[in-house]
């Protein structure tokens, strides 16, 4: 039976490693090391995000540390589960339950690219920029598209709130997704994602998680969202 630290050190991924017997992962660590790691994820650096104004630098740090772990905890996944296709273990519940586990990793480190990415801004959005004409034509107003973002963004519950354009036709949809791997919508192209779990604002603001969305929106960095709309 693996200790809390080795299970931890393995995959990070929880009941899968319980299953899987210790030797397995033994020779699927070697097997990694003997292989080039092909196209590993790098945690990016948004350290430059620190001093902006409504987010103190102990909540942003904290946040890029969780971060971190979805890069570092992808990177595992991905390795074990391709350790696991070499060894013949594909029709494992093991290897069910990881691949089952990747949508949450991977979706926890790129969700957090998409929204560091999108804060640092200064100023609101340009008003006669492609994007706000798109946002006052889908819902009436661009007034009315913040505030259906921000009623989203203020759910019960922990998740993201995105705006998403679906590239069949245009259309700019307001999505709650719930954790990190539950309603997205398909072939979708994600414009403005916001962090609405409670380590994004419980440092700074407590249960108010409204007060948070309108430090978000203080600096969004609607350059970049601008740039992501197809
Ligand atoms: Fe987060």
């Amino acid at each position: 039976m693996l200790n809390r630290r080795e299970f931890l050190k393995t995959t990070g991924a929880g009941l899968a490693v319980l299953l899987y017997n210790h030797s397995s992962i033994l020779n699927a660590e070697t097997i990694i090391k003997k292989e080039d790691k092909i196209m590993a994820y790098s945690p990016k650096d948004y350290s430059k995000l620190i001093g902006m104004e409504g987010f103190s630098e102990t909540l942003l740090k904290n946040h890029f540390t969780l971060y971190q772990g979805y890069v570092t905890n992808t990177n595992k996944v991905l390795d074990t589960l391709d350790a696991m296709l070499k060894e013949g273990k594909t029709g494992t519940p093991e290897f069910a339950e990881l691949k089952r586990r990747l949508g949450w990793e991977f979706n926890g480190m790129r969700l957090h690219e998409y929204y560091f990415e999108n804060l640092g801004g200064k100023g609101g959005i340009n008003k006669e920029g492609n994007l706000a004409k798109k946002l006052a034509e889908g819902f009436g107003s661009y007034e009315s598209w913040e505030k259906d973002f921000k009623a989203v963004g203020t759910m019960r519950g922990i998740g993201w709130a995105v705006l998403y354009q679906d590239i069949t036709n245009g259309r700019l949809i307001n999505f709650w997704i719930n954790e990190h791997d539950v309603s997205h919508p398909a072939g979708c192209n994600p414009i403005l994602i916001m962090d609405v779990f409670e380590h994004a604002f419980m440092i700074d603001y407590g249960l108010k998680r409204a007060d948070y969305i309108e430090a978000f929106f203080k600096n969004i960095n609607w350059d970049e969202v601008e740039k992501r709309l197809k």
